[in-house]
């Protein structure tokens, strides 16, 4: 049986213009601590939210984005940081060294984290009539982003999230790849993935086309145009001048 929840979550979808009323600071803290209630790997903790309500500083992100209207436009944004700063420290408070930042493990279960955190948050911002876009152009220039928030070693801004009332014309919901497709039962079935783009290419040629926007492109082809370079190419070396490392044995 369906619920408010289960429809809320059928229902989401990017929020990319906002009407402009201001995010009520008793709202803006529900959602923060809805959020810091979202599971974490070992309970250690490891994100931090920077809440940026200042416009100047959130018209800079946008920029850094690459210039995303939809983030200058925002009322709040929320960066999302994947926090080692912390364990480190309670780490040297037990007499410990810190090795986690400098595995592959390390950075894997913060980037889980920060996942599990973003959609908690969204999904609290949502319920409460808010809307926002994760923002994953960050990452365009984390250095950038570093500076701006004055993140310490041992930390990185991995996706932030827009935040504001959502403009009185919304999009429409976006449809996704064939559930059998994506859900399998047992086993991965390649012969289901690949039926599954298939349909889907037609399906998303056919909602763009219904929203007037027949220049979009198919799932394929924009796939495809992202995938084949890698579009944020620094994040190896801003990881490692913040203090991390990609590797199996930390050294
Ligand atoms: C990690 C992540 C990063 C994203 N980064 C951006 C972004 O920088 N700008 C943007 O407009 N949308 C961004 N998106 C939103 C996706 O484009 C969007 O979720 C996808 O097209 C599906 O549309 P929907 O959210 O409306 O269902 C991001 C989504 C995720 C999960």
């Amino acid at each position: 049986m369906s619920n408010a929840v289960i429809q809320q979550l059928l229902n989401r979808r990017s929020i990319r213009q906002f009407s402009g009323e201001p995010v009520r600071e008793e709202d803006l803290q529900l959602i923060l601590k809805a959020a810091q209630q979202a599971p974490t790997s070992v309970n250690g903790q490891q994100v931090s939210l920077i809440v940026t309500r200042d416009k100047d500083t959130i018209r800079k992100i946008a920029e850094i984005a690459g210039g995303q209207p939809q983030v200058a436009g925002a009322e709040v944004f929320i960066t999302l940081v994947m926090d080692f700063n912390r364990t480190s420290e309670a780490a040297a408070l037990a007499g410990e060294k810190h090795l986690i930042e400098r595995s592959a493990e390390g950075i894997v279960a913060g980037a889980v984290d920060i996942g599990i955190m973003l959609q908690a948050l969204q999904t609290a911002a949502e319920s409460l009539g808010y809307g926002t876009t994760p923002i994953g152009g960050i990452r365009r220039d984390p250095g950038a982003m570093i500076e701006l928030l004055g993140l310490p070693a041992k930390t990185f801004p991995l996706v932030g999230t827009t935040l504001g009332v959502p403009a009185a014309t919304r999009p429409q919901v976006k449809p996704r790849v064939p559930l059998d497709s994506f859900a399998m039962n047992e086993r991965y079935d390649t012969g289901k993935v690949s039926a599954g783009i298939r349909q889907y290419d037609v399906t998303l040629r056919q909602w763009w086309d219904e929203q007037g926007l027949g220049t979009m492109p198919t799932y394929s082809t924009s796939t495809a145009s992202y995938y084949k370079t890698v579009y944020f190419p620094t994040i190896a070396a801003d990881l490692t001048r913040q203090g991390f490392l990609f590797a199996d044995q930390a050294d």
